[in-house]
């Protein structure tokens, strides 16, 4: 852990932001998606697509050696293109994801508390995001300010306040 850096994603990362997304949406071991299958689901491309707009904004962790471990970064949808976890288009919706080889210590929890300090760095007041109601993720959010604002079947919206 004390080995590891964070830097600011630029477009040059939206193919690792893809295989983070890869990973989001595979959380679940039995679940497969390829990424192709992901890319052409606009449900799920939206979070990457066009990385990255202006108002985009993320953290990249890297190792020693600079190679990417992890990505959490923030997108604003709209009603006309909602996420799952959308609320409102001026609150913005955090993905995030480690590479699997380094989960477990504390990157995830690294990543999230400095990308919400760069939300609030931006004068963001309210960020949110959808999580699987099974997914330990769910416990890391709640954990780090986030509190369930609509629940779905599998699914909750959470949101966090951020502002100072
Ligand atoms: C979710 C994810 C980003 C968390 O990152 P991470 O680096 O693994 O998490 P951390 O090591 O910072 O741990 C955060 C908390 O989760 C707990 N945790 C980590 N791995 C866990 C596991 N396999 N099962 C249960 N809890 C776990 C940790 O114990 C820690 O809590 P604690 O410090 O109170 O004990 C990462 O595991 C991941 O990429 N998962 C797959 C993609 C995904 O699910 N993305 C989120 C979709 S909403």
């Amino acid at each position: 852990m004390t080995d590891l850096g964070i830097r600011a994603a630029t477009s040059a990362d939206s193919e690792f932001l893809v295989d983070m997304l890869v990973e989001a949406v595979n959380w679940l071991p039995e679940r497969n998606w390829s990424r192709e299958e992901i890319l052409a689901n606009p449900a799920l491309a939206h979070y990457v697509s066009g990385w990255m707009r202006p108002d985009d904004f993320g953290l990249i962790a890297v190792d020693p050696t600079d190679r990417p471990v992890g990505a959490a970064w923030f997108r604003f949808l709209t009603a006309a293109d909602p996420g799952y976890g959308y609320v409102s288009d001026d609150v913005p919706e955090l993905t995030i994801g480690v590479v699997e080889s380094w989960r477990g210590r504390g990157v995830g929890r690294m990543l999230l508390r400095a990308v919400l300090d760069a939300a609030r760095a931006r004068g963001i007041r309210t960020v949110s995001l959808s999580v699987e109601r099974a997914n330990f993720a769910a416990r890391l959010y709640a954990a780090e300010g986030f509190r369930t604002v609509e629940s779905f079947e599998d699914a909750d919206t959470m949101v966090a306040e951020i502002g100072g």
